[in-house]
């Protein structure tokens, strides 16, 4: 092994998703863990598990008697030490195995935050960088008969050439955050596939097959039962097949979210999923989802359960937050700042919420570091590709707040946005921005990144961050696209739930110095021309180190409507009945 960590071309083996394939065992559950403050476990060799051979021998570290971690689950809410921990924790835990002949065996993990070095039997099979996508290595060949173990390096040190950098508004829950499974396949399985409607079709399917192993070229039946579809191809020599077939399918919407069953059959694999067909696309200033004019009624959601305090994960942990979002009358979530969990978005899609999943390309971004461009562009791929099949998914958002001072900034986001659009043109493609400038209650929104993007996406904090300068209703605007649709995309302020008192007081983190920004904000929104969508920052209360009032704050970003015991703030009540009133 060259070096510790592994060339790209490992990760980039196309992830078979967990849930596809029958032969999964989950390692989800106790693992056991050394916590790792002064980061010396790379010196003594942790990975090794050295045990004592001679009288002599002492080793100053073992799991056996160590801490025990739920995974998956965050390591800052699970030990009280580690609150606030960014550093190394090294997890370990052992699997038994039989090999079968002709199988394969992958090691896949839904995501680990923010560094992993995997380690199987002692040896490094691979590693991987950021906390919200999903990686593996295939370790057929590595694996041995009975007993295997495993030790994963996770470290959630910042970095300044991360995605996010070294500054971000939450709190950076470090750990196997998410799902561990072990995926056995057959010699040459389904590796990859993609099955939506073609660009503005409303029955027309276009798509691919790729197989993955020595018989490349095979037979493959798509099988749609409840719309008695079966079509037919072959793979070639590469083991692609590209895909084109018509039906009349019940689109997805949120008023109907139709799944199908969907059967890939290959004559060596049978991959099984749950898929909707829906359009979504801008015709002039609108966005139409199934070819009808439709309003973004949303919210910013970020992944963590806001009872448990702790990154969100589980099937549960969505629904929480899903149902918080129909309560409040939204028909789409914006996942802040980083891709979520596939729970969240699975059941997102079958609540009939429309998502918008996003890249952590938040505020301050080293975009001149040669390394950077290549990161956004991985973590594009594998946002990308796991859920491509997801119909509910309507939007791609590649930035949030960058500083188009910052060098390379704008050629970076530019060629990422274009990557993007190569990678999927069936979906929207934008960047969240704030450098607008608003002088004589003039908004002038001039961002060059805008366009490149199929819809504006503007934060703005009037009210809280910076005062109004005049009556909201009279607010002028200007763009630099004028006839592009215009996203609100996070708005709002702060408030304790239950502290009571002035409205023109924003000190005292007032419910109704709140509900005074939602009541001026949505006579503001009547002004906007080519207005799509709003989204205010945000459903819950969460969990934000910076953010550090003794008395209103305690570690909190106060902006949620909703406290983080769930409580309803007079502002949520000012935005459900918006939300109630206001259709496509
Ligand atoms: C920003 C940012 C959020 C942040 C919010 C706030 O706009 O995108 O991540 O939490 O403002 O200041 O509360």
């Amino acid at each position: 092994m060259k070096s510790r960590l592994l060339p790209l071309l490992f990760l980039f083996n196309f992830l078979v998703t967990a849930d596809i394939h029958a032969q999964t065992i989950s390692l989800n559950g106790a693992w056991k863990v050394i916590i790792d403050p002064s980061g010396i476990g790379d010196w003594r060799k942790v990975w090794l598990e050295d045990k004592p051979q001679k009288k002599t021998d002492f080793f100053e570290y073992s799991f056996n008697g160590a801490p025990e971690l739920k995974v998956p689950g965050d390591f800052n809410s699970q030990i009280c030490e580690l609150t606030y921990f960014e550093g190394t924790v090294w997890y370990n835990r052992q699997f038994n195995y039989t090999i079968r002949n002709g199988k394969r065996l992958f090691l896949h993990f839904a995501a680990v935050n923010y560094m992993a070095e995997v380690f199987l039997n002692g040896s490094l099979i691979g590693s991987h960088e950021g906390g919200f996508t999903p990686f593996q290595f295939e370790i057929t060949g590595k694996v041995k008969e009975g007993t295997n173990a495993i030790v994963v390096k996770v470290n959630n040190i910042r970095h300044k050439d991360g995605l996010p950098g070294d500054g971000y508004d939450w709190l950076n829950y470090g750990g196997i955050t998410r799902d561990v499974d072990l995926i056995e396949t057959a010699g040459t399985y389904i590796e990859d596939y993609s099955i939506q409607l073609k660009k503005g079709s409303l029955n027309t399917v276009a798509g691919y097959v790729q197989l993955n192993g020595m018989q490349p070229s095979q037979n493959v039946k798509i099988k749609i039962p409840e719309l008695d579809l079966l079509y037919k191809t072959r793979t070639d020599s590469k083991g692609m097949a590209t895909l084109e077939f018509s039906s009349a399918f019940k689109l997805w919407s949120p008023e109907l979210p139709k799944l199908y069953k969907v059967v890939i059959e290959s004559e060596t694999d049978t991959a099984v999923d749950s898929i909707g067909f829906r359009s979504i696309e801008v015709k002039g200033n609108k966005i139409l989802l199934n070819g009808r004019p439709v309003f973004l009624k949303a919210v910013n959601i970020h992944e963590e359960n806001p009872y448990k305090g702790a990154r969100a994960w589980s099937k549960e942990d969505a629904v929480l937050l899903l149902n918080a979002a129909k309560e409040l009358g939204c028909n789409l979530i914006r996942l802040a700042h980083y891709p979520h969990n596939e729970n969240m978005v699975k059941e997102a899609e079958r609540m009939g919420l429309m998502v918008w999943s996003e890249l952590p390309v938040y505020q301050h971004i080293q975009f001149a570091d040669s390394s950077v461009p290549a990161k956004m562009e991985k973590m594009l791929e594998e946002m990308v590709h796991r859920d491509k099949n997801r119909c509910g998914v309507v939007i791609w958002s590649l930035s949030n707040e960058t500083y188009p001072g910052t060098p390379n900034r704008n050629k970076a986001l530019i060629e990422l946005t274009q990557k993007c659009r190569a990678l999927d043109a069936t979906r929207l493609i934008t960047h969240v921005t704030n450098t607008q400038r608003y002088e004589n209650n003039t908004f002038d929104i001039w961002d060059p990144l805008y366009k490149y993007a199929d819809l504006i996406s503007l934060n703005e904090y009037i009210g809280w961050y910076i005062p109004w300068q005049g009556k909201p209703a009279d607010t002028k605007w200007k763009f630099v696209c004028p006839d592009k649709p215009v996203f609100i995309s996070e708005f709002g302020g702060e408030a304790l739930y239950g502290s009571h008192g002035s409205g023109d007081e924003a000190a005292f983190w007032t419910e109704e110095y709140q509900a005074n920004i939602y009541t001026a904000q949505l006579q503001m929104f009547s002004t906007i021309p080519n207005l799509c969508g709003v989204c205010p920052w945000l459903l819950f209360d969460y969990r934000s180190p910076g953010r550090m009032h003794p008395v209103y704050q305690k570690g909190y970003n106060r902006k949620g409507l909703l406290s983080d015991k769930g409580d309803k703030k007079k502002a949520w009540y000012i935005m459900n009945a918006y939300y109630s009133q206001k259709h496509n």
